[in-house]
């Protein structure tokens, strides 16, 4: 094991776009545990859209020349207590970092289910498809047969829809994302029917084109000008459910572009935005949904994996200027 620990700090607050100026790496000795605690040594590290948000100075945000906070897996490699045993993978919020002190209670130990990667408990098991699971099932509350767009479609979450989408029995799947490339990717691997580049124009043409005949549900990760268009695209009855605003996190003082709100009356439509953590009760229902679709490959994972600690901040930079493709994880 090595003698020292590795941990990333935020030293400014960034206006727009965070630069690896932003951040710094510290080095310090490898921490002891302290009675009832244990040493873990991280093995993959979530950076997630929301650590954007966590760098501006909002309550509950990061502290400058702190270690910042993230999900995390890591092996216990020295215990002392009873309830961590050296050897054992655990989940635990003490991320950006190589090495973590954790007491009991801030882990989490994972269920090992045969041929399911550990990866898995970052993406489509773990926070990422929890938010693609609790967007469809619990909010847009989708039926069979109902049409649906996705925006960030590409990413962690909008992946994760799309093949619980199918899996659920979904009628037509569109999505947008950044470039050409990931379109191709998300019509050829992912299962959408359709997708589209935004900025090939504005989003109610592009939208126009792949669901001519509107939508039933609109999976939102982005706010701003696509959920403008899908307003109007959506059908009576039709839902959004808000799950996330990326095209506001790096552009503050955005207005969002307006949409008819007699829309939201005339077609009885629902818009509800919810939090993932809030809904962690269903865990033990998305392990029942999915880990039978991932062992019989009917579910595959889409993760972009960055090696090495040292690309934690640049990992994070890319997946924020659009560079992962599913949901992105840094390995040791
Ligand atoms: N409500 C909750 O509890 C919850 C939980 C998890 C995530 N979220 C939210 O869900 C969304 C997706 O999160 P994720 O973890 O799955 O991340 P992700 O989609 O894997 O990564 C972010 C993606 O956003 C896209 N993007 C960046 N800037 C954009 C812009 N200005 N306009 C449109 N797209 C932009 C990029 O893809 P392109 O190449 O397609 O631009 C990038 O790959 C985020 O808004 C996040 O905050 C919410």
């Amino acid at each position: 094991m090595t003698e020292t620990a590795l941990t990333v700090h935020q030293t400014a607050r960034p206006h727009g776009f965070p630069t690896a100026d932003h951040f710094t790496f510290s080095e310090s000795a490898l921490p002891r545990p302290a009675a009832g605690s244990a040493l873990v040594e991280n093995l993959y590290w979530s950076v997630d859209p929301y650590h954007r948000e966590m760098m501006d100075d909002v309550p509950g945000g990061f502290a400058l020349g702190a270690p910042l906070e993230g999900r995390t897996l890591g092996r216990v490699v020295a215990s002392r207590t009873p309830r961590l045993t050296e050897g054992e993978i655990v989940f635990h919020r003490k991320g950006w970092r190589t090495h973590a002190v954790v007491a009991p209670e801030e882990t989490r130990r994972l269920p090992r289910f045969d041929g399911v990667p550990l990866t898995a408990y970052l993406s489509t098991l773990g926070g990422t498809g929890l938010t693609a699971y609790v967007g469809l099932t619990r909010i847009a509350r989708l039926q069979e047969g109902e049409d649906l767009f996705v925006s960030a479609a590409a990413g962690g979450v909008g992946t994760t829809t799309g093949r619980f989408a199918r899996l659920l029995g979904a009628g037509r799947l569109v999505g947008s994302t950044g470039s050409k490339a990931k379109a191709d990717h998300l019509t050829r691997e992912v299962g959408y029917d359709a997708a589209f580049d935004y900025h090939d124009g504005p989003t109610a043409e592009l939208l126009g084109k792949a669901a001519p005949d509107g939508i039933d549900v609109f999976v939102d990760n982005v706010g701003g000008e696509q959920l403008a268009a899908a307003v109007g695209a959506l059908r009576e009855f039709g839902r959004v459910a808000r799950v996330g605003t990326i095209s506001q996190y790096n552009t503050p003082g955005a207005t969002s572009p307006r949409f008819d709100h007699a829309d939201i009356v005339e077609k009885s439509l629902r818009l509800e935005g919810f939090l993932v953590r809030n809904h962690l009760d269903l865990q033990e229902e998305l392990y029942e949904f999915a880990v039978p679709h991932l062992r019989s490959g009917r579910l595959a994972l889409d993760e972009t994996v960055v090696d090495g600690f040292g690309n934690i901040v640049d990992a994070f930079l890319g997946m924020l200027r659009g560079e992962n493709t599913g949901k992105i994880i840094v390995r040791a």
